[in-house]
């Protein structure tokens, strides 16, 4: 099955129960302190999903919530939860065309499930206030538990030149450290960044593999 076709048919019924499951931590926790750090009036979330809980704690705080998901039930779900039928569309951050400039962007917990996460950075940055803020999380491509998943798939493809059928492995979109910091740099953002083991307080290296960055679009001189 092709990526996209997974997340609107198949991961948009898991993630319902999922986000639930994971609860409002303090990871999420960190995310929503980071967004709502600069007091902004307007945020745009790309890769949405239901809306809940990050959008839900930003809503609480008087926050208006405009987004994407490629999933249309997620969709339908965060424009309930959020109260915005008209700023919570189904599509890709690529394809917007609006002229709305955001106080802040962000996506988490999803750059991993997205090809060429650059380039949604990017458009990112084009839709951000000079002045404001870019938020996103990455999963190390070099830490343990990225090592272990990207280990696996070297193995599935192994087995498929085999001819040995192996279910296709989704949400592999890994990212190295080193390379976002030097893409960042050049892109002339200003940054700060956390460990989610730092965050959690969790020791256990091998299932700690996140990064968020909090980035600041320079004033225009
Ligand atoms: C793990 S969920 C995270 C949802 C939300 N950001 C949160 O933290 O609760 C990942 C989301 O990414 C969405 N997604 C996957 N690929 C996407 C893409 N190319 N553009 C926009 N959304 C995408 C999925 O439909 C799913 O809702």
């Amino acid at each position: 099955m092709e990526e996209k076709q997974y997340y609107k048919t198949v991961y948009n019924k898991f993630w319902v129960n999922q986000t639930k499951i994971y609860g409002h931590g303090e990871y999420t926790k960190k995310i929503v302190s980071l967004i709502s750090k600069s007091a902004p009036k307007k945020v745009f979330e790309v890769a949405i999903g239901t809306g809940w809980p990050i959008g839900a704690a930003l809503k609480a705080k008087g926050i208006e919530i405009d987004g994407c998901d490629i999933a249309e039930t997620s969709v339908a779900l965060a424009q309930e939860e959020l109260g915005n039928k008209n700023g919570i569309w189904i599509g890709t951050v690529q394809e917007y065309t609006g002229g709305i400039l955001y106080d802040v962007t962000y996506c988490v917990r999803s750059s991993w499930c997205i090809p060429d996460f650059y380039s949604v950075v990017e458009k990112m940055i084009s839709m951000t206030k000079p002045g404001g803020y870019i938020i996103f999380d990455i999963m190390d491509r070099n830490s343990p538990y990225c090592l272990k998943h990207r280990l696996q798939n070297i193995k599935n493809d192994y087995y498929r030149f085999l001819g040995i059928d192996v279910d296709e492995q989704y949400g592999m979109h890994f990212i190295s450290l080193y390379s976002m910091k030097h893409f960042l740099r050049k892109n002339n953002l200003i940054y700060q960044y956390w460990l989610e083991r730092k965050i959690t307080q969790n020791r256990d290296r091998m299932n700690t593999p996140k990064v968020v960055f909090c980035c600041r679009k320079q004033e225009e001189s």
